[in-house]
């Protein structure tokens, strides 16, 4: 008998693919970055990410709303900070009243039940960029912790579910759990950005917040690679994912997505909590770009991606393309 498999009888037709279909999306496996900045019935797109905007709380209320309604359940929240607030501590960061404790206020009061995820880093609050505070020349990891935790228990405060450090400071998945704790924020959990490598793919996303890392009044780092990591190293994601459970995180992410889809499978393999994948703003520049100049078909790109995501391990998977991509898994 020849051949002795016959593979494609499980493709026959849609029918059967979609009977014998390993991986499925949904809404509910997107979290939509936002970026949210002062005043009033505003909003400016990103020019290196066409569709993606910064808003004004006020429409970054209405868009949420928008996203509830079509499945989508959790948002991360970055905010442009004005240059006058910006400083080499971060204190900005810890106002009770600043731009971000207001925005996950104003969100939480009009969709309780979307699930937000502040980021925790300094950098739209240094005047260096960095996502810490600048000593001797580098990124000072203890001190950056102290002002994590005053950020993070700041974000409790004003009703935040999740805290997501994406900073990469050593010890700060263990300092903000204690800090939650000590402060009664039993319940309100870690998602630690554990695997986040030093990446040309976040370019867009500095333009969007104006936080590139630059001189003002010293010297410092030109990149963040004395803390994110050196994408040529893969074990080492895995020990990053398995301290920061360790110390208490609840979820880990590996960040970006695409081009680390073999971190995410091997992290995913190592730890027994949900794996975020950030597709980030460089990948979703470059599907922008390349279908705007009809070299790629966009929506059959974006759902590659997304699925290929999810497949290799992801639960959650947090992309620019959420809205676009819940508007279509809706319409099927
Ligand atoms: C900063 C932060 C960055 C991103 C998320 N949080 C940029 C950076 O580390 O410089 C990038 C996200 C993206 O590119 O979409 N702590």
């Amino acid at each position: 008998m020849f051949p002795i498999h016959r593979g494609r009888r499980l493709r026959v037709n849609e029918s059967i693919r979609s009977l014998v279909r390993e991986t499925s999306l949904s809404p509910a496996d997107f979290m939509f970055p936002m970026f949210i900045m002062e005043g009033e019935n505003t909003k400016a797109e990103i020019p290196s990410m066409p569709g993606i905007f910064r808003r004004t709380l006020d429409l970054t209320v209405e868009e949420v709303k928008e996203l509830f309604a079509l499945g989508i359940r959790a948002v991360n929240l970055y905010v442009k900070v004005s240059d006058d607030l910006k400083d080499n501590t971060g204190k900005e960061a810890w106002n009770d009243n600043g731009l971000m404790q207001r925005a996950i206020r104003a969100i939480k009061a009009a969709c309780p039940e979307m699930i937000v995820m502040p980021d925790v880093a300094l950098d739209p609050y240094s005047i260096y960029g960095h996502d810490g505070i600048i000593e001797k020349g580098d990124v000072a990891n203890d001190p950056t912790n102290d002002a994590l935790v005053k950020m993070a228990v700041s974000h409790a405060k004003a009703g935040a579910d999740f805290v997501a450090p994406s900073d990469m400071m050593d010890g700060r998945v263990l300092r903000l759990r204690q800090g939650l704790d000590a402060a009664g924020f039993h319940n309100v959990g870690i998602m630690s950005y554990s695997a986040k490598y030093a990446s040309a793919f976040y370019g867009p996303f500095r333009d969007a917040l104006d936080s590139a890392p630059k001189d003002v009044d010293v010297e410092v780092p030109k990149d963040k690679k004395t803390y994110q990591m050196d994408y040529a190293n893969r074990i080492e994601a895995v020990k990053e994912a398995l301290w920061d459970v360790e110390e208490g995180a609840d979820m880990v992410m590996v960040k970006p997505g695409i081009a680390y889809l073999d971190i995410v499978r091997e992290v995913k393999n190592a730890v027994d909590v949900p794996v975020t994948v950030f597709h980030v703003s460089g990948e979703y520049a470059m599907i922008k770009a390349a279908s705007e100049r009809g070299w790629l078909d966009h929506d059959k790109i974006m759902m590659e991606q997304l699925m290929c995501i999810k497949r290799a391990g992801a639960s959650l998977i947090s992309t620019y393309f959420a809205k676009e991509a819940a508007i279509l898994l809706n319409q099927k």
